[in-house]
């Protein structure tokens, strides 16, 4: 079974966007979702116009706030601390990766954890430990939300996730092993430092592969049935493309898929659903539901 994470987003937008017109036709507020962009960075020009586009298609209102290169990081906290104190703001992301000269963490940090619809402060990341309601960052909770709406079993099996980044691999690690479903596996983290992966993988029930490498995981480390999740979107030079390059899965599709029980494709997987769960959040920031 392909896992079509393109439907699946479009499905899931068109509920919100029935709520959001609910919610406003009772006299409450449309949510609104602001995104400070930096500088001129390819793959998050692309990113931010998805959300901008996201936005329209559930019915939220969006501002984009876009700075140079060039910004100081005094300047751009300035305009974090003027987005928290905004009434009108229910939640904001600062797009990253941000220029070196400026300290994503602080930037992270300064941001008001209750308008934090990226999940990135460490208020949200400690808070989704140890299970309590709070934003979820998009690329886990998209996953996630895939898992349940295809009901693929996760209770008692064994997920071995590739990557430990700080917002997919950890996170997703996280959420794999909460008590509750979809949860309650058995979780293994395997990273570049790890000397016995391809032996892990093969005996996975489960496989999230978030290393970013193209087709690091080939059909000889997926044990048959197994269900396989891709977070992979490498860039790759394509001169027959339009853009110039194409997305790379982490996965060896061809030669995996055929193995799978269920499979998430690059493009059309993972990805539309990260957009998808930041739109989620933007509705939860909208109606207070986490936080007052
Ligand atoms: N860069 C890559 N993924 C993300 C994301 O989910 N949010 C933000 N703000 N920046 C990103």
């Amino acid at each position: 079974m392909i896992i079509d994470g393109k439907a699946t987003a479009t499905a899931i937008k068109a509920e919100i966007a029935e709520e959001v017109a609910r919610i406003v036709a009772s006299g409450g507020k449309r949510p609104h979702l602001a995104a400070i962009l930096v500088g001129h960075d390819g793959g998050s020009e692309t990113y931010v116009k998805n959300k901008v586009i996201a936005c329209e298609q559930c019915g939220f209102t969006s501002t984009l706030i876009r700075y140079e290169a060039d910004v100081t990081e005094e300047e751009l906290l300035r305009k974090v601390d003027e987005l928290n104190r905004n009434d009108d703001i229910d939640g904001f992301i600062v797009q990253l990766p941000l220029p070196r000269h400026i300290s994503e963490q602080r930037v992270i940090e300064a941001i008001d954890y209750r308008k934090d619809v990226d999940g990135f402060h460490p208020i949200n990341v400690g808070r989704m430990s140890i299970g309590l309601p709070c934003y979820i960052s998009a690329t886990p909770n998209g996953i996630l939300e895939l898992l349940r709406r295809y009901h693929i079993e996760t209770s008692g099996k064994k997920c071995v996730i590739l990557g430990r980044s700080n917002i997919v691999g950890k996170p997703m690690a996280t959420l794999m092993m909460q008590k509750r479903q979809p949860g309650d596996a058995t979780v293994t983290v395997c990273h570049s430092h790890s000397t016995n992966l391809k032996e892990e993988c093969r005996q996975a029930d489960i496989i999230i592969a978030a290393i970013g490498t193209p087709h690091f995981v080939t059909a000889d480390m997926v044990k048959p049935g197994a269900v396989v999740i891709d977070v992979g979107t490498t860039r790759v030079p394509d001169s027959t493309r339009k853009s110039g390059y194409r997305l790379c899965g982490d996965v060896d599709f061809d030669n995996v898929a055929p193995l799978c029980s269920a499979i998430t494709p690059v493009p059309g997987g993972v990805g539309p659903m990260t957009i998808c769960s930041l739109m989620k959040n933007t509705l939860s920031a909208g109606k207070k539901e986490f936080y007052q």
